[in-house]
């Protein structure tokens, strides 16, 4: 096998979008587009990776970090120009190039390798990947001669009439023999409609001078869809959302309504487990089996163990164990751990706060900074006073301690190992092990008092 080498297309600023958010940046499922080419490229045993960069160019390299290196493009002069940015790294070496666009999010390293594995067995200078799709507005054409060999790709823009009739787009993905790209690269000029360099002209160049230029043809025309615009964009949401999704269920996580299910890319999803409509995961998220998830319910980053319920909540960078039941509406912010056998039900927000294994806050809480021990019991409507308008504080709640309703917990505050706390109480100074702390007026019953006060008629 021949070295490889791979350039990515993400100069452009992707004017169709409308965006001030730079075009390859756009998500589809929670991903940058870009990420996702590169995510598959990695897959490809590939010596160099190219990533040629301009409109937003930190916030590119930031999002792919070292995963690649960089070409600086300058000025977006046309697709064969930002190749060419690559020359510095590329040039001379013996192997073969991949050139991919950073806004065909949906293409598969499967159908890149049998891209290769063409381009191999051919002995090609040159290999498009192309589809052959129903509404072909937009693309460039490939056209073929009388043999069916292929002669050149014309730009939409730049093509006749019966030229656009051709349903063979240019998926904007190649493979080239390096040294033969970047020779033909210095021959491309800019006489066409746009004005730019287009790196399809190659492929018309290399044809002239009489080199083997041949086309493969997917048949998955789905993964080869180019995002411009924002239905583009959708589209692409919809194909991965549906492969995503498929991909679950084929690994035995049940999905009561694909359509109405949005699973990030890297989200990853035990066995048994059930997302009722509604839900959404995101980032890095890892979900055990069997859990119920939903309906209705966001998630983010969060690590969750097997068995866990969460109903029509919110949970953001959290650890949440095993057997743990949260919601309906509860609201689990970032930083929070909370062991197995928890339960945190309605009403409940979690900011920053250990809840230690079978602790209970049932009801109408808010717990913030706070580090909670196992088998604690937080009673309806009690709250921890973490902040004080400046400064935020803890509150230490040991095992066993049992929180009565409505109590302020005011930090910092440590509540000692099986303490009780009375309802109603506001907790300013630490209680001791096994006490009782009543922080609250003594009730003063005033007999007839209402009947002495004369108001009823
Ligand atoms: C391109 C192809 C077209 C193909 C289609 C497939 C050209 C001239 N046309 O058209 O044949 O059918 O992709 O989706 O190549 N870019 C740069 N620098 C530039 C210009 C573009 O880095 O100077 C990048 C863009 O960020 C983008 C990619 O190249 O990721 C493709 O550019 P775009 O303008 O979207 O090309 P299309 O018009 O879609
Ligand atoms: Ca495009």
């Amino acid at each position: 096998m021949s070295k490889r080498y791979a350039v990515i297309l993400a100069a452009g600023q992707g004017t169709r979008m409308k965006s001030k958010l730079y075009k390859v940046l756009h998500p589809v499922c929670n991903k940058p587009m870009v990420q996702h080419v590169v995510d598959q490229i990695f897959k490809l045993h590939i010596e160099e990776i190219v990533t040629v960069i301009g409109h937003g160019a930190e916030m590119v390299q930031s999002q792919l970090g070292s995963q690649s290196q960089y070409a600086l493009q300058d000025k977006q002069l046309g697709t064969a120009h930002a190749v060419m940015q690559a020359k510095e790294m590329l040039d001379g070496k013996e192997g073969t190039t991949i050139v991919v666009c950073g806004d065909t999010p949906l293409i598969k390293a499967e159908t890149m390798e049998a891209l290769f594995k063409h381009h191999d067995s051919q002995a090609a200078k040159a290999t498009i990947l192309t589809a052959s799709i129903q509404n072909p507005t937009g693309y460039g054409r490939v056209v073929r001669n009388d043999n069916g060999l292929v002669e050149k790709i014309v730009e939409h823009k730049d093509a006749t009439q019966s030229e656009r009739e051709i349903n063979e787009i240019n998926t904007g993905t190649y493979c080239f023999d390096n040294r033969t790209l970047f020779e033909a690269l210095k021959n491309v000029s800019n006489d066409n409609v746009q004005g730019e360099y287009y790196l399809p002209d190659v492929i018309e160049i290399l044809k002239k001078q009489g080199q083997i230029v041949t086309a493969y043809q997917t048949e998955e025309f789905e993964e080869t869809l180019g995002v411009n615009d924002r239905v583009a964009l959708a589209e692409a949401e919809r194909i991965m959302r549906n492969r995503i999704n498929e991909f679950h269920m084929r690994n035995g996580v049940t999905i009561i309504d694909p359509a109405n299910t949005y699973i990030g890319a890297d989200v990853e999803i035990g066995q048994d487990t059930v997302l009722l409509p509604g839900t959404v995961v995101k980032g890095k998220t890892v979900i055990g089996s069997e859990c119920l998830i939903g309906p209705q319910t966001e998630i983010e980053d969060c690590r969750i163990g097997d068995g866990t319920v969460i109903r029509q909540s919110a949970a953001y960078k959290s650890a949440i164990g095993s057997q743990v039941n949260i919601g309906p509406f509860a609201h689990i912010r970032p930083e929070s751990e909370i062991h197995d056998e928890v339960k945190i039900g309605n009403f409940v927000e979690i900011k920053k706060a250990v809840f230690g294994k079978a602790s209970k806050a049932s009801h109408l809480s808010y717990i913030g900074d706070a580090e909670i021990g196992s088998d604690v019991n937080i009673g309806c409507g009690s709250i921890t006073v973490n902040y004080d308008g400046k400064n935020k504080y803890l509150t230490k709640i040991e095992d066993g301690v049992f929180i009565g309703c409505n109590s302020n917990l005011v930090a910092p505050v440590t509540i000692g190992k099986g303490a009780y706390v009375a309802a109603g109480s506001t907790i300013t100074n630490n209680v001791p092990g096994e006490a009782l702390s009543i922080a609250r007026a003594r009730q003063v019953n005033k007999e007839n008092y209402v009947q002495n006060l004369n108001l009823k008629k």
